[in-house]
């Protein structure tokens, strides 16, 4: 069979992305234009600095991913391009360009859900790896743990109601003076702090059948620690809160994560978005999954956090099933894991 070589565009948030995958799972390039030292000055994303940034770079970083896949436009047999969830004027811009290039090169349009980009960088790393199993997926925006059935099949089994893991890691950095992107800083200077050293609660819905998340209780008792600290003119130690802020948000991933193989009989979990490359998460998982023979797989560290190689391995399974998109496609903020 021939091989299908897709050009991936990916602008839903801060990072401009370009990527060539073939048949899915081989990347060729992986472009990205990262704006975090911009949005740094601000203390978090600005939107319409952000969709800016992505109109200056897209072509740019699209020409790189192309030069360094060694190939033409005229090579490439489909686009596929992040439609959703994110921010709107930034999807905008990558849904444009991508219809454009479509439209030009008279190939095929592949819209795909940037969630579902993340999970199947497990593809990517993992070229053995086949539905099904468990996938959590832990992000700025998002946190879900889902049974993943088949390719582009999803049952969502618990998500977060409130803060998604990766936004409690950002705003917890903040109040703690680490800055903005807070999820590696806390890992870092959680290296050098106790775990042990406060105890912050862990939320759980289990009792009720459900893998639900809730992080805006561990993040107001972070706060409230450091009121309360402010109030008695004591210093904190940062690394000894950090250290136990992460511990308790990892306890809650991994028990319900493991909770969900147990539930759906499956021995292999996949953790996928940018917390995924979180130290503690990564060791915490392995040491007690390994307890339960349950095999833990994430991607490299480039592969967790927003990049295009993973959007071209979604839009490879949503090809061969037979969902393309039309220049009628449009960019959708709210986009749910598993929508059409
Ligand atoms: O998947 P991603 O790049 O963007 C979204 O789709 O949201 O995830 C970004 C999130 C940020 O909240 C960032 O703080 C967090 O991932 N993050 C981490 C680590 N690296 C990135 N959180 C904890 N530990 C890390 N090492
Ligand atoms: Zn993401």
């Amino acid at each position: 069979m021939k091989d299908i070589k897709i050009l991936a565009i990916e602008t839903s948030c801060d990072e401009t992305a370009a990527a060539v995958v073939v048949n899915g799972r081989e990347v060729m390039s992986n472009i990205i234009s990262s704006q975090i030292d911009i949005h740094t000055k601000f203390g978090g994303v600005v939107p319409e600095v952000a969709s800016r940034k992505h109109i200056e770079a897209i072509s740019f970083v699209t020409e790189q991913a192309l030069k360094e896949a060694n190939l033409s436009l005229q090579d490439i047999d489909a686009i596929g391009v992040t439609y959703g969830p994110g921010l709107v004027g930034a999807l905008l811009v990558g849904v444009q360009y991508g219809k454009a290039l479509a439209y030009s090169l008279k190939k095929p349009l592949i819209a795909v859900n940037h969630i579902e980009g993340h999970i199947s960088a497990n593809f990517i790393q993992y070229k053995e790896l086949e539905p099904p199993f468990i996938c959590l997926i832990v992000s700025g925006g998002h946190t879900f743990i889902v049974y993943m059935k088949n390719y582009g099949q999803f049952e969502i089994l618990g998500q977060t109601r409130d803060d998604a893991a990766g936004e409690a890691f950002d705003k917890v950095a903040r109040a703690i003076g680490l800055g903005y992107p807070g999820g590696p800083k806390i890992d870092k200077i959680s290296k050098e702090g106790n775990q042990k050293a406060i105890v912050f609660p862990r939320a759980n819905f289990h009792e009720k059948g459900c893998l639900d998340f809730s992080f805006s209780g561990i993040k107001s008792a972070v706060l409230n620690y450091i009121n309360k600290a402010s109030m008695k003119n004591e210093a904190i130690n940062v690394a000894d809160v950090a250290a136990s802020f992460q511990k308790a948000v990892v306890d809650v991933l991994v028990d319900n994560a493991l909770q969900a193989c147990k539930m759906k009989g499956v021995d292999k979990i996949a953790i996928a978005g940018g917390v995924a490359s979180n130290t503690c998460l990564r060791d915490t998982m392995i040491s007690e999954g390994s307890k339960k023979g349950i095999k833990v797989l994430f991607p490299s560290p480039v592969l967790c956090t927003d990049n295009a190689a993973m959007i071209g391995s979604a839009a490879y399974y949503e090809l061969i099933n037979g969902r393309v998109a039309n220049l009628k496609l449009n960019a959708i903020p709210n986009l749910k894991l598993g929508e059409r």
